[in-house]
């Protein structure tokens, strides 16, 4: 496959300082809602980036489940390997790809975890078949097999038939406070439109980036 002489021009809007709500979650709730009407794929899949012990940076998607002033939630596994590069490292980055409306939001942030209370609520709203899963999946280790996890999640199925089931001690949900939140908007000839936002107190700076 030769990528090389691939060409595709980004049209599809404009983004000057005008368009921009002052707070950086409003416009993440103007645009997310537009990726919804626009019938992008998944807008709240987002890849987050975590650094572990070493310096060494990994990536993976997830889902956002709640977005708001005070920041943005995901669920996971504490015992995963992004739960222990949290621990060590709390620093994290979120990023938002909606190529189809030729937009991406980044957000840097610091992560912490929700209380048990509120991750356990979460947990038992899930569906059955989520709560299972996530119970008896050890994130991120080896497994033997895919039977092996099969069988442990029968197992967990019959055992905790007719009543709940149990939130691991090991499964929650994180808020990410933004510190910085950039949109960018795909422009004609690569001169694309980009804007940050940066946390000043209670308040944000708001810049155009070069593209
Ligand atoms: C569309 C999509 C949504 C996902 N949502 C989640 C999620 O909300 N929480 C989660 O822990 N993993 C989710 N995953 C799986 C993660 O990408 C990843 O495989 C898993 O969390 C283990 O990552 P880690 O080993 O880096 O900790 C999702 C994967 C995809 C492709």
């Amino acid at each position: 496959m030769d990528l090389h002489d691939l060409r595709r021009e980004y049209l599809m809007g404009e983004l000057r300082r005008a368009d921009l709500c002052e707070d950086p979650h409003d416009q993440f709730a103007k645009w997310m809602q537009q990726a919804f009407d626009m019938e992008v794929v998944d807008p709240p899949a987002m890849t987050i980036a975590t650094v572990d012990a070493n310096g060494m940076p990994s990536q993976r998607i997830v889902l956002l489940k709640h977005f708001d002033a005070s920041g943005f939630v995901f669920y996971t596994s504490y015992a995963s390997h992004k739960g222990r590069d949290l621990d060590s490292n709390p620093n994290i980055s979120l990023h938002f790809p909606w190529h189809s409306v030729e937009r991406q939001v980044r957000v840097s942030g610091v992560a912490e975890r929700l209380s048990v209370e509120d991750s356990q609520r979460y947990f038992h709203s899930r569906p059955r078949g989520s709560q299972l899963a996530a119970a008896v999946s050890p994130q991120s280790q080896v497994v033997a097999s895919r039977d092996a996890l099969e069988a442990a999640f029968a197992e967990l199925d019959k055992r905790t038939e007719g009543t709940e089931v149990p939130c691991p001690s090991t499964w929650g949900g994180y808020r990410v406070r933004a510190t910085q939140i950039e949109f960018w908007q795909g422009g004609a000839n690569r001169l694309h439109n980009r804007f940050r936002y940066t946390r000043e107190g209670s308040s944000w700076r708001i810049e155009r980036l070069a593209p």
